[in-house]
This record gives C-alpha cells, structure tokens and sequence, in this order.
C-alpha cells in the first residue's frame, strides 16, 4: 500500500497508546458457489414469487453450496484468493478468525479446518460467533492481534452455508439466505492507513427473534428436535427490520463521531444486504447518497457473516475504491449484534 498524506481526521487508535502501529486491509476475496437459485425455481418450491421477493426484499437470485461443500470449503476458496491479493503466503498467517454460524461441525472450529486446507501451518486458529455482525465483530478482534503487536498477519473470513440451516417449506425465511464466503488479510503497513475504528454493540434481551433453537445445549438433537423443526433458522422478520435499521444508524454514527468523519467523507458504504428496503431506509436516516451505497443483494440474498466481506471484495475489485478513500461498514445480525468499520483504503 502506498504511503499517504496525513490524516486529516482525527485516529480514535491515537487515543489509545496504538500510536506506532495502523492496521491496513491488504488483501480481499470471496467465493461463491457456483449454483444459482432464482426467485422463480422457489416460487415453485413454496407459496411465493418473484414479484413479491423482488419488491419486499430486491433479491433476485442466491447462490446454494453443492452437497458436499461445506462452510469450511467456501471459507479456504475465499482466503486463498485474499492471500494472493496480499502476496502473502499461507505460512506466512499467524492467526485465522472465521465468523460464521453454520459451522462444518459444532467442532472443531471452521478456522482449523481451512487452516489445513490453505496449509497455514503456523497459525492460531479459531471461529467468532456473532451472527451476521460476525465479520465487523472478527475484524475488531482481528485488529487488536495487529495493533498489540501480537501478530503480523491475521487472515479474517466470514463464511456461510445458510442452506444448511434454512427450512424449505417456510417462505418467510427461505427466499431471503443464500451461501458464500469473503475474507480479508489485515497486516501492518508503516506510513499507511486501513481499518480506522470498529464499533460492536448487542443486546440478548432480544435473542429469540432471530435464531436456532435446536443442536446445542439447550435442546440437544433428538428425534423430538428434529421432527419440531427446531434445527432451522427462525425469525420475527418485521421486528428484525425495525431494529436492523436502528442498530445500523446508531452504530454508523459511533464510528463516525470516533473519527471526526461526517457521513459526506465517506466514499463508499457497504451495509449487510439483507433487505434493499432496510439498506434504503438506514441511508435516508443518515442521509448518504445513494450512489455512494454498495448493493450486491439482489444477486446473492442474506448470506450473513459472509455478506459484507463478499461486498468488500466486489468494491475493491470493480476498482471503485481508489488509495485514500473512506469506507463505512455496517453489519448487523442475530444475537442482537451490530456493528459498524470504518476503513481507509
Ligand atoms: O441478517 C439478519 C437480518 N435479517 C433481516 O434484517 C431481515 C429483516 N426482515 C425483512 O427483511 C422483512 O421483514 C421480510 C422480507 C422478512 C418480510 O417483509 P415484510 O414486509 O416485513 O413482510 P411481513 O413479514 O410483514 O409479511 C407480509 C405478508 C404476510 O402475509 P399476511 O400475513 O399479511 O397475509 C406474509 O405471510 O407477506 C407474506 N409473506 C410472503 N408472501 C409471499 C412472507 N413471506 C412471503 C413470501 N412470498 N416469500
């Protein structure tokens, strides 16, 4: 990355001791898989349509992982292509984050399976859990590796197979989820600037709106679990809206005021796509442009931990970020948990 004028906002890191080190993003990929899913192969699965799915959510089509993909499968595609873009190699990671919630197994962790596959032999491993926030949540914990000098190279991925999780026969939910993976490499760089501030918040009162009440300890697998649907995702979608768009403001807000930014600095905002009307309203309450809002949604859906990494990486490669520019990230998911990154490329 190449050295930049100062900045002329203030760090929020600077506040913290953090002064001798930054934390960049130096590489990003993503994969999907190859399998598309249109809104009109569903509608012939449940009661729905394209008309419907299109205008309520602008989801057009979401990619579906083969049978034998599993989540660690999209996350190692995912990090290979960000390590190439960093021109770093395996060996060279010293630590794997994978934020998902449909991990391969409930362990070991996703990070050790991809760990083996890309061959990162000297790497600490291990997953993040915090659902859609999941990759804001791992970029944080990702950073604080860097600027604490513990690690160098921190690979972070978020990863989904949300097909594995979705009940087929419920289309308040099966139309909006899709798979995929994205990642990025965060590293050091002298002179050079990166991930400015991360902001995460949640609140457990309200956990039962979005989750999966079946396989872990509070209602372990049974042929009882199993034949209630309890091992399917499940979610209160008008709630889940409402507090989508308040969490994404108020967390767009912190990460601002930490780095004396306003939100016409900013170049780019990449939101979770869950739903166009939830990414519409959060950029009227902020009053950003709205060509300034990154979309992806309507060809992959919600794909969680995954989305805005894979949204990341699309910005970077279609050349639409150039050296200096501001990024806003913005994430929120079940738990509750949002979050919010701010970046300079
Ligand atoms: O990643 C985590 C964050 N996730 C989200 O942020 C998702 C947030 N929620 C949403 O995106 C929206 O609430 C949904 C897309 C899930 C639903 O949109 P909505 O405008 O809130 O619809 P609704 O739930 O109020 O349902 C309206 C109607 C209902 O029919 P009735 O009860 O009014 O007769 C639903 O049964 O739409 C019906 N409906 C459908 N109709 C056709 C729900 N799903 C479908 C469907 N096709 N797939």
């Amino acid at each position: 990355m190449t050295d930049l004028p100062p900045v002329p906002f203030r760090n929020p890191r600077a506040r913290h001791g953090f002064k001798s080190r930054t934390c960049s993003v130096t590489g990003v990929g993503s994969y999907v898989p190859s399998r598309i899913l249109t809104n009109d192969e569903l509608s012939r699965m449940v009661d729905t349509n394209d008309e419907w799915i299109t205008t309520r959510t602008g989801i057009r089509e979401r990619r579906i992982a083969a049978a034998d993909e599993a989540t660690s499968d999209l996350a190692a595609k995912a990090a290979v292509r960000a390590l190439e873009f960093a021109n770093v190699t395996a060996d060279q990671v010293d630590l794997i984050i994978v934020a998902t919630i449909t991990p391969d197994m409930l362990f070991p962790s996703v990070a050790c399976l991809v760990q083996e596959r890309i061959g990162a032999r000297k790497a600490a491993a291990f997953d993040l859990e915090a659902a859609c926030s999941g990759f804001i949540y791992a970029l944080e914990v990702g950073q604080q590796f860097i600027m604490s000098h513990t690690y160098d190279t921190v690979l972070v991925i978020g990863a989904e197979k949300l097909s594995s999780i979705i009940d087929w026969t419920d289309r308040n939910t099966c139309v909006l989820f899709g798979d995929g993976a994205g990642a990025v490499v965060l590293q050091s760089r002298p002179r050079s600037h990166g991930l400015l501030t991360a902001c995460m918040g949640a609140d457990g009162s309200k956990a039962g709106i979005l989750c999966m009440p079946g396989g872990g300890s509070r209602i372990p697998a049974s042929s009882d679990s199993v034949a209630s649907r309890l091992h399917f995702l499940r979610m209160d979608g008008r709630e889940t809206f409402k507090n989508a768009v308040l969490a994404m403001c108020t967390a767009a807000n912190e990460a601002l005021q930490r780095c004396d930014l306003s939100i016409d600095q900013i170049q780019c905002i990449i939101p979770h796509q869950a739903n166009r009307r939830i990414i519409e309203a959060v950029a009227e309450r902020l009053q950003a442009p709205p060509d300034r809002v990154f979309v992806n949604l309507d060809r992959y859906g919600n794909t969680s931990a995954a989305s805005v990494a894979i949204a990341l990486d699309e910005v970077v490669r279609s050349g639409r970020v150039k050296t200096g520019d501001l990024l806003l990230l913005l994430v929120f998911g079940a738990g509750l948990t949002w979050g919010a990154a701010v970046i300079q490329w």
